[in-house]
């Protein structure tokens, strides 16, 4: 079936400047290049008819040369083929400009802007991309403002900061750098980055949950048994230990994705499809979500540590054993935790929350599992499988509905059946990376699938909770699980008291 009902997202993006800070790192290189060029090379409606990319780092570095490199990075790192002739286009627009790190460097940034603008007639609608380390956040954005560099939020030609993940460290650090950015600009302005709101599946959350009429009725504590999310990741830490073993697995995928993913599952249905709408929607959920209670870090949270083991048929170190972990680490690399959301949709229904690295595979689901139905007819006997809805965020995009069919044959015999959907095989051609999404929607001024301040505020309080306990509660355990499995035993007993068991991608 070939009908769609396009729901316009909005007009094209105005032509525009974006001003990649660090242009030279690896985020640049892996995802925002890539992006651009993917942008470019796919002719997409809504991008701006005209814009350019600035790099501004620290390393001096000719036009040409960082051409090149940003010509390697796209090659490695876009989903689409490099094409010469796209290529040899989309390279045109790129600039570059090293003194990020140097006193007048901010001075310097104005004066190639407004070079820049006027040779390709662009409008000074400019886009700061600050894909910077956390702690320069906040000295950017000052410096920004102190060259004359941001315009009045509702000026003629806009200024946008896209800020990304981690934001702070803790409920307090997270508060003082977005009450620095609000300093210098209007939260109109800013948009930050969680990227997993950009993939398609999570974007496809509200429209599985809102544009079909049977999912929506049985949403809530009336229908759903217990809600279960899994984020498994089979990389281990890699080269990061810099910044994850300061952060571990609650910071870094809890207080952001998970929550977002929890967020989007149980909030009810927004107003419109206004991003001040749908984010307010969101965030309700998280006011709405259970307090730790005293013990609770313990009673309703596992943490642990991978060990040593075997992923993909590789042995694979322990984390402590990692390159640059240091020695006293008790960093986390797995959490699960089960929560509640006290409003009246989801009343006493848990949602169980599960995050680890150097799990057996890469994947993300989302299962919404039904109550039993009533022990009368078919379950009489032997208590059937309950029906379960499985959205699986990646890989192999899409979701699955399981239900009990009676299995041909002269007796009555029953079993569970599962009708799948997959994005590979239903819908033709590869989804947009995340950021593509993402970087179209900072130019077209969209802030639907970006963080909220309150949002930033609220999933830190639930985090800091966790956090405190842990640090007051030493002999709180930190668990091991062998690399290559879905975590420690204590996980499966947090979920198994309940008499339920995970579900595993
Ligand atoms: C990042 C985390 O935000 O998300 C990483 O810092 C994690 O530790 C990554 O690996 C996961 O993203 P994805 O898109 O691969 O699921």
């Amino acid at each position: 079936m070939n009908d769609f009902i396009q729901i316009s997202k909005a007009q094209a993006a105005p032509p525009c400047t974006v001003v990649i800070f660090g242009a030279s790192g690896d985020l640049a290189r892996r995802k925002l290049i890539p992006a651009l060029y993917n942008l470019h090379a796919c002719g997409q409606e809504i991008a701006p008819r005209d814009y350019a990319v600035l790099g501004f780092a620290r390393r001096a570095m000719a036009v040409e040369e960082f051409r090149e490199s940003a010509r390697e990075a796209a090659a490695r790192f876009s989903r689409l083929e490099l094409n010469h002739d796209r290529w040899r286009e989309f390279s045109a627009r790129l600039d570059y400009l090293a003194g990020l790190d140097q006193p007048d460097g901010f001075h310097k940034l104005k004066t190639r802007l407004e070079q820049l603008e006027a040779a390709r007639g662009l409008p000074p609608n400019r886009i700061y991309y600050l894909s910077v380390p956390p702690e320069a956040v906040p000295e950017c954005a000052e410096r920004l403002a102190e060259a004359g560099l941001v315009a009045r939020p509702g000026a003629a030609n806009f200024t946008r900061l896209v800020v990304e993940k981690p934001i702070g460290t803790d409920l307090e650090s997270a508060l003082k750098i977005d009450g620095a950015l609000r300093q210098y600009f209007d939260e109109s302005q800013i948009f930050r980055i969680d990227h997993y709101l950009g993939k398609e599946t999570v974007q496809n959350l509200m429209v599985l949950r809102f544009a079909n009429s049977i999912f929506e009725r049985m949403w809530g504590a009336r229908n759903v048994d217990h809600v279960q999310i899994t984020v498994a990741e089979s990389e281990g830490v890699g080269t990061r230990a810099m910044y994850y073993d300061p952060a571990g697995a609650l910071r870094d995928m809890v207080q952001n994705h998970m929550l977002q993913l929890l967020a989007l599952i149980a909030m009810d249905p927004p107003v419109s499809l206004d991003a001040d709408a749908i984010r307010d929607a969101k965030i309700n959920v998280l006011r709405a979500l259970r307090p730790l209670p005293p013990g609770g870090a313990n009673a309703l949270v596992v943490r642990a540590r991978y060990g040593a083991g075997m992923v993909d048929g590789e042995t694979a170190r322990a984390y402590a054993q990692e390159q640059g972990i240091p020695a006293a680490s008790r960093t986390e690399t797995f959490v699960a935790l089960k929560a509640y959301i006290d409003n009246w949709r989801w009343s006493g229904v848990p949602f169980y929350l599960r995050t680890g690295k150097r799990m057996p595979a890469r994947g993300s689901i989302i299962c919404v599992q039904f109550k039993d139905v009533p022990r009368i007819l078919f379950n009489r006997e032997r208590k059937l499988p309950p029906n379960a809805l499985t959205i699986r965020i990646q890989p192999d995009e899409g979701f699955s509905f399981e239900v009990l069919a009676k299995q041909p044959g002269l007796d009555i015999a029953i079993r569970p059946v599962r009708m799948n959907l997959r994005y590979e095989s239903e819908f033709s051609g590869p989804s947009p990376d995340a950021y593509e999404r993402l970087l179209l929607d900072v130019m077209i001024g969209d802030h639907t699938l970006f963080v909220s301040s309150t949002f930033v505020e609220k999933s830190w309080e639930f985090v800091q909770s966790i956090l405190d306990q842990w640090s007051a509660n030493p002999e709180i355990p930190l668990y091991e699980y062998a690399a290559g499995s879905y975590g420690p035993e204590a996980a499966e007993r947090l979920i198994a008291q309940d008499g339920r068991v995970w579900l595993n991608p």
